[in-house]
């Protein structure tokens, strides 16, 4: 067992665990952050999506040791229920969310593009959301759930990107 010191949300925390603890555990089991879903556990299906240090990443495949102090965010980092950040009321806009298994590991993903691509193409937006997949065959939903957020921003929404997102606070 080592200590690590996450920085999640945010805020910080000291976890007790083994080095090769995927994040996803660490956030779901130590944290109680379980918006990250298990889906395939090998990297194949983007449930489990997070953003580190501003990128997406799949949290079950990332080694506790490796975070280091690289800032974390998870779905609970951008808003909620009472108050949702930009992408999670462009989900609730579009009905994006069938069964929602994978919904926070899309919005997780769509928030890295948005991070650094404030006026994504339908083409970009398409590309970059491709690593996630939804059982329920909602994809056509969720890219307009992103259009429609990207579309927001652009307008002059709040960041979605930014504030409480955890990503490169
Ligand atoms: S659970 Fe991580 S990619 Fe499927
Ligand atoms: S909404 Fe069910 S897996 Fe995507």
């Amino acid at each position: 067992m080592t200590t690590y010191h996450l920085r999640v949300n945010g805020r910080e925390h000291a976890v007790d665990t083994d080095p090769d603890t995927p994040l996803l555990y660490v956030l779901r089991n130590e944290l109680q952050l379980d918006g990250a879903k298990f889906g395939c556990g090998l990297g194949q299906c983007g449930a489990c999506t997070v953003t580190l240090d501003g990128a997406a990443v799949m949290s079950c495949m990332v080694p506790v040791a490796t975070v280091g102090s690289r800032p974390v965010g998870t779905v609970e980092g951008l808003g909620s229920a009472k108050v949702p950040g930009v992408l999670q009321q462009a989900f609730i806009d579009e009905q994006a969310a069938q069964c929602g298994y994978c919904i926070a590991g899309m919005i997780m993903r769509a928030t890295s593009l948005l991070a650094h691509n404030a006026a994504p193409s339908d083409a970009e937006i398409r590309k970059h959301m491709m690593p996630n997949l939804c059982r329920c065959g909602t994809h056509m939903r969720i890219l307009r759930a992103v259009r429609r957020a990207a579309d927001t921003l652009k307008a002059g929404g709040a960041h979605a990107a930014s504030g409480k997102t955890g990503g490169k606070a």
